[in-house]
């Protein structure tokens, strides 16, 4: 049931790409009864045709009205969970060059990334709370911690996040539920393979998987990952104009 003994029942979102399905494997691999969901299976058909502890429920987290189908399909398969790791996830960015910036955008990120991750608490909280020793985990981003151009959607949706949980973690104290807010740096996946720009420190996504599953042993309540990424968004938090000046696209001087 924890993360150090295995052998406990875990709900993976987002489960179908990227980090999602690094970490998918690496809970299979430690023994863990594993529930996978993401709107479709993705890169999940190996590990389905290969362990029989792994089950798929399909998941649109954006859509509210599959949440009561979703809780229902998962409590026909186990009594409870002991964790529950919400990282589905997007992002787009904001062109501020463009004459008719596309706003609705905002909506788009903040409806998977905020309200979608709401929707997937209000799914597993029952099982959760049914669970010997619980723990709920979402999946922030390092974005966060100092600004990003064009990334006004993102960044306030994974701020969102991380508030959320934080708050949460008050709230859940009571029922014994453990709160974990993970914060990546950049991960090779097919989020960041459309990126142009430089991501420093960038890692494989089974690298990122071992490193959250580790970290969730002690489940902190927050774990920002890799520290010298960290280290360099500290600095830009804090020198902020020289972080505009090394950051902000240059005039453009067709404008
Ligand atoms: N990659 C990075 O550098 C990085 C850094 C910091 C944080 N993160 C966060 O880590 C998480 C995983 O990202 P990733 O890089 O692994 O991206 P990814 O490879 O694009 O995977 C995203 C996952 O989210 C699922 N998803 C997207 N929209 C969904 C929806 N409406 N309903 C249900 N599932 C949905 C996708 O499956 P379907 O399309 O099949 O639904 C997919 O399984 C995200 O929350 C991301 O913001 C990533």
């Amino acid at each position: 049931m924890s993360h150090t003994t295995g052998n406990g029942v875990v709900w993976v979102t987002g489960a179908s790409s990227g980090i999602g399905l690094s970490l998918t494997k690496r809970y299979l691999d430690e023994g863990w009864r594993v529930f996978a969901s993401a709107r479709s299976q993705g890169g999940l058909s190996d590990l389905l045709a290969t362990y029989d502890t792994l089950t798929f429920i399909p998941f649109d987290i954006t859509d509210e009205s599959q949440v009561g189908l979703v809780r229902e399909t998962l409590s026909l398969h186990t009594p409870y969970l002991d964790c529950a790791v919400l990282n589905a996830g997007t992002c787009e960015y904001l062109d501020m060059t463009d004459t008719d910036p596309d706003w609705k955008m905002m909506d788009r990120v903040m409806s998977v990334n905020f309200f979608g991750l709401v929707n997937s608490v209000d799914v597993c909280l029952p099982l959760l709370k049914k669970s010997a020793r619980p723990h709920l985990v979402g999946v922030s981003s390092q974005a966060i911690q100092a600004a990003f151009p064009q990334a006004e959607a993102y960044g306030a949706s994974k701020a969102a996040v991380r508030y959320f949980l934080s708050a949460l973690r008050m709230d859940l104290k009571q029922f014994g539920i453990d709160v974990t807010c993970l914060l990546p740096g950049f991960v090779d996946t097919p989020l960041t393979q459309k990126n142009t720009f430089s991501m420093p420190f960038l890692m494989s996504a089974d690298d990122a998987a071992n490193r959250m599953y580790s970290a969730l042993a002690s489940r902190p309540f927050e774990y920002a990952f890799p520290k010298r990424l960290s280290a360099m968004l500290w600095a830009g938090r804090h020198f902020p104009t020289l972080w505009l000046s090394l950051l902000a696209p240059k005039k453009n001087s067709q404008q």
